[in-house]
């Protein structure tokens, strides 16, 4: 449990998952993302048993109220030798400094309890809020390159950022 002003960053739990189905199912919120919006709550749940069993991602719950506004990820990256960083969070908490708190509060638990010293993560071009977070974060871009969603039909022009602390 990661325990920051606002939020509570924890696993995720089976019973979280028609929160989760607010964000994963708003195109909004998907519009970069390099995978389809989930389609009912049912296969939220169905995720949440892998987000649980692979221990990468993780509920921002909004202390208070129980209610999980987002997730996070850290990843160990193999190619970067550095963690990876990656977070949505749902539309109708946008704008309040969720997201940063939570990527400020991720990477102060990773580099005390894990030793961690070197973050990546990248946004696409025109995902100015997520520029935004990272670069609110410390994190500096490094490159610029391309990902894609729909087997390539969609091509997203990237920034990709490190941190190294
Ligand atoms: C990106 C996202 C996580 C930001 O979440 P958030 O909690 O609203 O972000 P914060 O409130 O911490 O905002 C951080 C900064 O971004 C700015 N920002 C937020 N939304 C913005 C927008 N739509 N356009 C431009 N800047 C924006 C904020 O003003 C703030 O900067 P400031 O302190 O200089 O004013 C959220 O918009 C989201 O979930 N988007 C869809 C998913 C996504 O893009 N995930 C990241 C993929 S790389």
């Amino acid at each position: 449990m990661i325990n920051t002003e606002r939020l509570f960053i924890r696993p995720f739990r089976p019973r979280d998952a028609e929160d989760v189905f607010e964000w994963r199912s708003d195109p909004e919120v998907n519009r970069f993302m390099p995978y389809p919006c989930d389609g009912s709550v049912e296969e939220v749940r169905q995720r949440l048993e892998e987000w649980i069993a692979d221990n990468d991602k993780f509920a921002i719950e909004l202390k208070g109220t129980g209610r999980v506004i987002g997730d996070i990820s850290l990843e160990w990256s193999e190619k970067d030798k550095a963690y990876e960083i990656g977070y949505n969070i749902c539309r109708s908490f946008w704008r309040n400094g969720y997201a940063t708190e939570a990527v400020r509060g991720i990477i102060d638990w990773a580099c005390d309890k894990l030793g961690a010293r070197d973050f990546t993560a990248f946004y696409a071009k025109e995902n100015g809020a997520s520029g935004r977070v990272l670069e609110k974060c410390g994190f500096v871009r490094e490159h610029t390159g391309q990902y894609s969603r729909d087997n390539g039909k969609k091509v997203f022009e990237a920034i990709f950022v490190e941190l190294h602390i």
